[in-house]
């Protein structure tokens, strides 16, 4: 029986396959699930590829990498990346987010204090004030910036050499970073989401540091649930251990997966509540599209960006949602997992599931 999806309860702060950092997996050098060189990064092949060739050009001429930008969904590992190259390239690295930086004297500040050949990592970078972004253009390219003091007649300009240095930013949106910005990028990498396999090569690995022990078919099921997000793989793997210890000796084998991720509601395929309403909300008030992002935005309560940065990416690798140039579309294969009849398929004569019963 198909539950009824618009009387399942929501709690868009607390999803379990929510993408954004929180505490326990925020950037921490001491954390020992994240890999420190290429040989520990698992997927990512084509970027990780490219980079290694960079990186080892760039240190045999001796000089810095060229600027590079990470883009993808949330939760694929930029910031690990980053410390990645970093720890490649033998030089330290300093990480800060585009909303941090308030004001231009805070990047300055920032790119006076590197050592030659460090990196910046700024995540969220398309987040970063028009003031901030004007003095990081000359940083970028000439490795000097301009600091205007004073005012009227007091006013005095200096120019500012800075080390020279590897700036990494990371964005969920490429495309709202300014044509300026994007340019400067010597290097610009796109991040994929995971496949099963290499999620699950990532759950073992993260199993086999914090001493878990798990089945292969136990890491395949909670890495078929990850939406493709080692974040997620990882997290599921904690929440599942407490299960497995509880309910059976310890080991996560495929039932015990099977039954916990169950019980967190969290589907055969990685939807929680939240994708189900989204998908049921565009069927029910929308006949399956092709309807609008802010539309679909309104009728479920949440910004238009996260649909687009947390909840497409994932549903339209799965092939439930198509994009058209008049909207987003269900498609018939997420109308067959909600247990409904796609328009025009006369199906095979079972009853219409009573999904939208009120
Ligand atoms: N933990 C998180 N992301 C990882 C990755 N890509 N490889 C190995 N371990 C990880």
């Amino acid at each position: 029986m198909t539950a009824n999806v618009f009387t399942d309860d929501f709690d868009f702060e607390n999803r379990i396959v929510d993408t954004s950092e929180i505490r326990e997996d925020t950037f921490d050098n001491d954390n020992p699930l994240r890999p420190k060189t290429f040989d520990d990064y698992i997927g990512q092949e084509k970027a990780k590829e490219n980079l290694k060739v960079y990186i080892e050009a760039a240190k045999l001429r001796g000089e810095p990498l060229d600027h590079v930008l990470l883009y993808g969904p949330p939760g694929l590992g930029k910031t690990t990346l980053s410390a990645i190259i970093a720890n490649e390239l033998g030089v330290n690295i300093r990480i800060t987010s585009g909303p941090a930086i308030e004001k231009p004297g805070d990047l300055a500040a920032l790119l006076t204090n590197l050592n030659p050949g460090d990196v910046l990592f700024i995540d969220e970078i398309h987040r970063m004030s028009r003031s901030v972004e004007e003095i990081l253009y000359p940083s970028m390219e000439d490795f000097a910036i301009d600091i205007i003091t004073g005012k009227g007649q007091m006013a005095a300009s200096y120019h500012l050499p800075l080390p020279k240095f590897t700036l990494v930013g990371a964005t969920t949106r490429a495309g709202q970073l300014s044509a300026p910005l994007r340019d400067r990028f010597g290097v610009v990498l796109r991040l994929e989401l995971y496949t099963t396999e290499e999620l699950a090569q990532i759950i073992t690995r993260s199993a086999g540091i914090l001493g878990i022990p798990i089945e292969h078919e136990g890491a395949m099921e909670l890495a078929s649930r990850s939406r493709g997000t080692p974040r997620i793989a990882n997290r599921f793997l904690k929440r599942v251990r407490d299960f497995a210890q509880v309910m059976s000796d310890g080991v996560i084998t495929y039932e015990v997966a099977k039954t916990a991720l169950d019980r967190l509601e969290v589907d055969s395929l990685g939807l929680d509540g939240n994708d189900r309403r989204m998908l049921s909300a565009m069927i029910k008030n929308y006949g399956g599209g092709p309807v609008g992002l802010d539309t679909i935005a309104a009728a479920i309560g949440e910004e238009a960006v996260t649909i687009e940065d947390v909840y497409e990416p994932y549903l339209m690798q799965i092939g439930f949602i198509s994009r058209t140039p008049r909207g987003r579309c269900v498609t018939p294969l997420a109308y067959e997992h909600l247990g409904l009849k796609a328009p025009g398929d006369l199906g095979s004569g079972s009853l219409q599931p009573t999904l939208f019963e009120d």
